[in-house]
Order: structure tokens, then sequence, then C-alpha cells
């Protein structure tokens, strides 16, 4: 018996401790906006936050993240996750829209730790989140225009 506490909610999950986290979140769980790209921590799609931090979900064990807070893109609500929301519409950034939800939560992680990054830190922190669309620059200026929001409203 494993305790997840995923987007808020805690569960008890009946499940081997090497099951991978993306797994356990869309197949038991069934909450499914985490995607499943390469399977080898190579492109990001699976991205999640555990305890704030980036994570790729595809390669963690759920035992890994037992007793943590576990946030996939449906729990990024309030505050940071309203402002990523509306600047990623103002920007258009998605394109065929499958990596978006982990480029979300890389760039929540990296404004969580870093509230106004520039454009090497937004880079660097990005960089293994791939896009087959090639949204970056896109995606870059969502991030800017996130972090120059005030909580409540967009600055448009
Ligand atoms: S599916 Fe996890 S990094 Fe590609
Ligand atoms: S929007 Fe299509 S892969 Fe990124």
């Amino acid at each position: 018996m494993i305790m997840l506490n995923v987007n808020g909610k805690d569960h008890q999950l009946e499940v081997a401790p090497d099951v991978p986290l993306l797994w356990v979140i869309r197949e038991q769980l069934k909450i499914t906006g985490t995607k499943y790209g390469c399977g080898l921590s190579l492109c990001g799609a699976c991205t999640v936050l555990v305890d704030g931090k980036a994570t790729r979900s595809c390669v963690t064990p759920v035992s890994e993240v037992a007793g943590k807070k576990v946030v996939t893109v449906e729990g990024l609500k309030e505050g940071l996750g309203e402002r990523l929301r509306l600047a990623w519409t103002e920007e258009e950034v998605p394109q065929c829209g499958y990596c978006q939800p982990g480029q979300i939560m890389a760039a929540a992680a990296l404004l969580g730790e870093t509230p106004e990054p520039d454009d090497a830190q937004i880079d660097a922190a990005m960089s293994g989140n791939l896009c087959r669309c090639g949204t970056y620059p896109r995606i870059r200026r969502a991030i800017h225009r996130a972090a120059r929001m005030t909580p409540e409203r967009s600055e448009s």
C-alpha cells in the first residue's frame, strides 16, 4: 500500500513500488493531462511537480514520491497556475498541444524558484522539454508574460 498525494488529494494505492509514477497517475487515478512521450526521461512530456520540483514521472518509481506532494497540470490552479494559463492563452503557445502540459509544469517549477527569469535562465530550465511543433519562442514569451503578471490579472 502506497500513500500518494496528487493535486491535494490523498490516495491509498495497491501498487508495486517500482511502477512509474506516470502510469499510476494516468492508469490508476485516470488523470490524463500528463503525457507519455519517450518513457526515457528525454522529452519532458511527462513532467509533474514533486514538492515543487519538475520531475519526469515516466522514470520515477511511485515509491519515491510516497508522502510527497505531486501536482499535475490539472492541479495547477490558483496563483501561478492561473498566470501561466492566461499567458499561454494570450501568446497562443500550443500547436498540436501534446508537449504543453509538460512545458507548463516545467515553467511552473522555474517561476516557483526564479520569479523573473531572463532568456538564458528560461532556456536552461526548459531545454529538457522538447516540442516537435517548435513552439519554443512562444513558450519563452509566455513565461516572461506570466512573470510580469500580478496574481490577479494579466498585464494586457
Ligand atoms: S515521457 Fe518522460 S521524459 Fe519523455
Ligand atoms: S505543441 Fe506539438 S509537440 Fe509541442
